[in-house]
């Protein structure tokens, strides 16, 4: 796939996307606990979210490891999706993976016909933020509070929305 060679960056190891199934469920637990995330998800929760049909997953993987370095979930109502997490591993962060990620699961979305595409994602986040936000999703609204921290504080919810062509 040219398109992904061309998201990736120089000197990043070669990438494959591809769905997930319940056998990942707890390579995705532990990499949602690499996510920095207030409550973890357990590899029951996980694979219970795989196998809900209303929930469309994709991973990728890092040159020729069979398990994933990374994970998005999002649950489809509709014509509307909605990004439950996207997780990258602590060690391949800043190779491009996620972009590349999103960009697979974006269109795996738009040919399961879904037109528009909400996530919340922590305010300050700016990694997520800047990622989400350069692949044309644009802020449409804030929860003031929403998110319970593990130091006892609260941050808002920045909601984003992609409308795909
Ligand atoms: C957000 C996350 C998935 C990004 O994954 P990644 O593979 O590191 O991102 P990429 O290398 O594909 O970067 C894509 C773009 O995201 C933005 N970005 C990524 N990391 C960034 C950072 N540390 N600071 C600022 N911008 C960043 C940049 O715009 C970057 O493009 P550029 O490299 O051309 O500047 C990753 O940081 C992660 O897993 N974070 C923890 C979990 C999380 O917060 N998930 C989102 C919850 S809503």
């Amino acid at each position: 796939m040219d398109w992904l060679r061309k998201l990736l960056k120089p000197g990043a190891s070669p990438a494959r996307t591809g769905m997930l199934d319940v056998r990942f469920a707890r390579h995705v637990a532990a990499l949602h606990h690499q996510g920095g995330f207030a409550r973890g998800w357990e590899p029951g929760e996980c694979a219970a979210l795989i196998a809900d049909p209303a929930v469309v997953t994709d991973g990728i993987f890092a040159g020729t490891d069979p398990h994933p370095c990374g994970f998005v979930l999002s649950r489809k109502a509709a014509d509307e999706a909605e990004i439950l997490s996207v997780v990258i591993a602590r060690a391949h962060r800043r190779e491009g993976l996620g972009r590349i990620l999103l960009g697979a699961h974006l269109n795996q979305l738009a040919r399961a016909g879904i037109r528009h595409v909400y996530l919340e994602v922590e305010d300050g986040n700016r990694p997520a933020e800047q990622l989400y936000r350069s692949l044309g999703f644009r802020e449409v609204g804030r929860r003031q509070s929403y998110y319970a921290k593990s130091d006892g504080s609260r941050a808002s919810a920045v909601t984003m929305r992609l409308d795909l062509a």
